[in-house]
């Protein structure tokens, strides 16, 4: 019998052609997962670019006065200085490379456990060093992706970092149409994820095994992060919490084997920032008779200048040697850790089950946000986000 349902116009049996062909080529993705990070310069050459962004980024950093032009003074000033710290870890960050490896293992898995959400690839979306936010999208449109899933490798999110770079792709989009067809979803913070606290637990019991037994119970387990000015922490900002409970969830995993202490590290300029230092806390303890110590890198998600330099080399080496500290072992951030894999594998899976396409605490702002950004780019988001 003939089917009397009306026949489809021809513009669009045409798209559905374009797409169906697309589709099945080998590389053609169904969903895309955009990991979003700082990033790091690859090269010395790019570090004095990747300051002047840092320094004009008003989410990220907000200078007292004309930060139009003092940012960008600040950033040429600390180039040489920055520059050498790159050539001190081998003249670049690592940054790129285990976001594409970590992007890569997660979406092998995910084609594996989401089927129906498959083929998956990923984009890498950082918000100082190429490949931008712009590039980022402009491949994942290209490819004719149906569903985005914008996922911030910070676990703990911060209106500094995750919200700059949640920002980054409003400020891209604002004035741009949205491609037809092309659904967004956010997971922005996973602070508390069982696999994440399994991970970094099973990477600290490991630095503590290499321990003399004798040494081993009485070493501290220093927790460092990445420091905030007072002044955002007081404006609301939720990351020092979430810090804490990765903490609070690490050590209970851990059966609360040893004393610990959560710190912060990488300070810069003269306001005053959320303490303890972790070089001070370092030094206080030593002053207490502690002087076996386990750092680890709690807020880094893979190994970059804050744990390859500041870490390893300004803590573990010189202020150890300096202030006479027995012992101190530095945990490798997740990296590409089977438990860290399978943890991004189990956000997204669950994120894609889900019928939740961007947190309540997202779309909240902190309660004393003055920022335009913030409140026009969760209003986008609210409206865009649709599963
Ligand atoms: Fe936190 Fe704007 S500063 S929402």
């Amino acid at each position: 019998m003939l089917s009397l349902r009306p026949l489809p116009f021809r513009s669009q049996v045409v798209k559905e052609v374009r797409l169906c062909v697309s589709r099945t080529a080998s590389s053609s993705p169904k969903t895309g997962i955009v990991l979003l990070n700082m990033g790091g310069p690859q090269k010395v050459e790019q570090v004095h670019d990747y300051l002047h962004q840092i320094m004009t980024d008003r989410d990220m950093i907000q200078l007292p006065f004309a930060q139009d032009r003092l940012g960008p003074w600040i950033a040429k000033r600390r180039t040489p200085e920055v520059q050498k710290k790159y050539e001190e870890i081998g003249g670049g960050s690592p940054i790129l490379k285990w976001t594409n490896k970590q992007g890569e293992l997660l979406c092998q898995r995910l084609d594996k456990v989401s089927p129906n959400t498959a083929p998956h690839k990923h984009y890498v979306a950082f918000r100082y060093v190429p490949p931008y936010t712009k590039d980022a999208f402009t491949e994942l449109e290209r490819d004719n992706v149906e569903r985005a899933v914008i996922f911030s490798q910070y676990p703990q999110y911060s209106c500094a970092t995750s919200g700059s770079s949640f920002n980054a792709i409003y400020k891209y989009y604002k004035d741009k149409k949205l491609p037809e067809g092309l659904r967004f979803s956010m997971i922005d913070r996973w602070s508390t994820h069982p696999l994440l606290v399994k991970c970094f637990a099973d990477l600290i019991r490991k630095e503590l095994a290499k321990i003399n037994g004798s040494k081993r119970k009485d070493t501290i387990i220093l927790f460092s992060a990445h420091s905030l000015p007072l002044k955002a922490v007081n404006r609301g900002d939720s990351y020092p919490s979430e810090v804490g409970a990765t903490v609070n969830l690490v050590m209970q995993e851990l059966n609360y084997c040893n004393p610990y202490q959560l710190v912060w590290q990488s300070k810069v300029g003269p306001l005053p920032w959320l303490g303890p230092f972790t070089d001070e806390a370092i030094k206080g303890y030593v002053k207490l008779g502690k002087k076996n110590f386990v750092l680890v890198p709690i807020a880094f998600v893979n190994e970059h200048i804050e744990t390859l330099h500041e870490l390893d080399i300004e803590y573990c080496k010189e202020l150890a040697e300096k202030v006479g500290v027995e012992e101190i072992r530095r945990v490798p951030a997740p990296n590409d850790h089977p438990l860290f894999i399978e943890a991004l594998t189990s956000i997204v899976q669950n994120h894609l089950q889900s019928n939740v396409p961007v947190g309540k605490k997202f779309l909240n702002r902190c309660p004393h946000c003055v920022s335009a950004s913030c409140y026009h780019s969760k209003k986008w988001f609210s409206e865009v986000c649709r599963i």
